[in-house]
């Protein structure tokens, strides 16, 4: 029987509205612990939708200049690397993709490991990874964009 079908039909009910009145499951008390007491997830949720718009533009124009306009992916050089990073629009279009992409990609794995790792340890231990290999990643190539050195040899 499911959680709804449990609650008794007479319950909260009245002549002009028979539906049955069901208490929001995840309705705050003083019981609620502290760490779900938050809109943490509420925010998550919205990034997800906000940085999804955002990255269609990024990424689909990334794939567009790389792969595709001016002889697709065989003029990707040190030089042409060197050429894009000369101006500051398009190290802001690959620093602003770097993030959201990562955050965006860290966030998703986070909702599925949640979702997915039954013992508290795996949970625990995914997502340290997850972390380390998100602000590795998103450090290295901040690093990246911001010292490159187009004469180095
Ligand atoms: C190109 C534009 C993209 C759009 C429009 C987009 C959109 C979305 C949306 C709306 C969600 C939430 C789905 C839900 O809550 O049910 C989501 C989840 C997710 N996205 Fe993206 N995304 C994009 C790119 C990316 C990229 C580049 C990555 C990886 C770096 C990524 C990895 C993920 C992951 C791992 C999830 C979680 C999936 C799940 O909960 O089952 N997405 N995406």
């Amino acid at each position: 029987m499911s959680a709804v079908s449990s609650v008794s039909a007479s319950e909260g009910t009245s002549p002009d509205n028979p539906a049955p009145l069901i208490e929001p499951p995840r309705a705050r008390t003083a019981r609620t612990p502290k760490a779900t007491r938050t809109n943490f997830e509420l925010y998550g949720w919205v990034f997800m939708r906000l940085s999804g718009i955002v990255l269609v533009v990024l990424v689909l124009g990334h794939l567009l200049i790389q792969l595709v306009l001016d002889g697709g992916v065989s003029k990707v050089s040190f030089a042409f690397v060197a050429g894009r990073w000369a101006s500051p629009f398009w190290m802001a279009w690959d620093l602003i993709m770097l993030w959201l992409a990562m955050l965006h990609g860290a966030n998703g794995l986070r909702t599925i490991i949640n979702d997915y790792a039954q013992r508290d340890g795996t949970r625990f231990w995914l997502k340290m990874l997850l972390y380390t290999a998100t602000v590795f990643t998103v450090l290295l190539g901040t690093l990246v964009i911001f010292t490159f050195d187009p004469n180095i040899r």
